[in-house]
């Protein structure tokens, strides 16, 4: 009984204290607060957190790692060409430096870093399992009508991207379809999930 109670508190605290994570199911625009100006792009399956909603507009935490003082973009491993962001040069964004660790594999320094920027209050959504759904079954009824199916593990991460880049005219992905698979052929790729250290 008395750990039924302490569970129950538990639960209270954890309740008042809950942020929303919403998961982006297109690309979308991101803005510094109260500018129209795009200043980057967050990608489809990409997590955030939001902090502030105003005006149609919601404030976003983005979180990702970036190749150290060279914050052009959030990824969603380090040495992975997996976009969870990605910003416009010289836009002057300040992020936030979470940790600083060293990658085995490039044997460089990478942080994990984290932004905060506006975007329209749509295409965000609770749940990130229906989108790499939606995702494969794109990749697996369109990829495999000219030829059989090439798996997600038959090439690494960074692959991804080129090969549906040089197939997309040829199944007539739109832009933020090409994205979405991307984002999942490249999430379960022969060389994922990478093992963070
Ligand atoms: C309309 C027919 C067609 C569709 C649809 C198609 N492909 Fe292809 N694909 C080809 C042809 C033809 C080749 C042979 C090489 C070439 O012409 O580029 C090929 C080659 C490939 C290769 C081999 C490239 C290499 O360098 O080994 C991969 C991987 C591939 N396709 C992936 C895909 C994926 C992923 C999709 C779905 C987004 C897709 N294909 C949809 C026609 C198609």
């Amino acid at each position: 009984m008395y750990r039924l109670i302490l569970i129950l508190l538990f639960s209270a605290f954890a309740w008042a204290d809950e942020v929303q994570i919403l998961y982006a199911s297109k690309v979308k625009s991101l803005y510094k607060e109260g500018e129209i100006k795009i200043v980057g792009r967050l990608l489809p399956t990409a997590k955030v957190e939001v902090m502030e909603r105003k005006d149609g507009r919601v404030l976003l935490r983005i979180q990702g790692y970036a190749p150290k003082a060279q914050r052009q973009a959030l990824y969603f491993a380090p040495n992975r060409r997996i976009l969870n962001a990605g910003f416009s040069k010289n836009a002057g964004l300040s992020f936030e430096v979470l940790q600083t660790i060293n990658d085995s594999e490039s044997r460089s320094d990478w942080e994990l870093a984290s932004i905060a920027l506006w975007s329209e209050d749509s295409d965000l959504v609770a749940e990130v399992a229906p989108l790499y759904a939606e995702a494969n079954e794109l990749f697996t009824s369109r990829c495999s009508i000219c030829h059989a199916l090439h798996p997600a593990k038959e090439f690494n991460a960074n692959q991804w991207g080129s090969v549906i880049k040089s197939m997309k005219s040829r199944v007539g992905f739109d832009s933020d379809t090409e994205q979405l698979v991307v984002q999942y052929l490249s999430k379960n790729a022969k060389d994922m999930p990478k093992e963070s250290k």
